[in-house]
């Protein structure tokens, strides 16, 4: 997103209502897919907060990102029956596989990871759901994930992401 889509955004909003912080913080990373520091930078601007003040709250609540998504974003759940189901071993797999942590993204920009609350598909815990222009329109979620599972779908996944890097 460039700077005047940013503004154009931004300025939908009412300025100088501080209320506005969270609404505001979700608007632009569904738009942007993430909270770079200039658009923290200029929703702090536009609400009369400090920079650190509108940092301090985005990075309390985990639903907000700090770094571009990856061409594939995995999404590992961590509601009661995934965790029950062993969802810390997939989660332990992707983390040593990709060399990142929830939250960050690989440096060559394909992978990008991240915790979530139950995604409504209980019946087929543990479950990873990935989505992204390297996947494609929509949501692919993967069941019964285990290890093994987990690094079969890292090589599928890696070779859709090659063909689109
Ligand atoms: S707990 Fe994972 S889908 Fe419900």
């Amino acid at each position: 997103m460039n700077s005047a889509d940013l503004d154009a955004l931004i300025g939908q909003t009412p300025g100088g209502d501080p209320s506005q912080l969270i609404p505001l913080l979700q608007k632009v990373q569904e738009a942007a897919g993430f909270l770079s520091r200039e658009a923290l930078d200029a929703i702090a601007g536009h609400l009369g907060l400090s920079p650190a003040a509108v940092y301090g709250v985005a990075s309390f609540y985990n639903q907000f990102r700090f770094t571009a998504p990856g061409r594939v974003h995995l999404q590992v759940c961590r509601g009661t029956a995934c965790h029950v189901k062993g969802s810390s071993d997939v989660l332990d797999t992707l983390q040593r596989e990709l060399r990142i942590q929830p939250g960050q993204t690989t440096r060559d920009g394909a992978f990008s990871l991240e915790t979530v609350a139950c995604v409504g598909a209980c019946s087929l815990a543990p479950v990873v759901v990935a989505s992204g222009p390297g996947v494609g329109s929509g949501s692919d979620f993967h069941a019964a994930m285990d290890q093994e599972k987990t690094r079969s779908l890292l090589t599928n996944l890696e070779q859709v992401t090659e063909c689109n890097a």
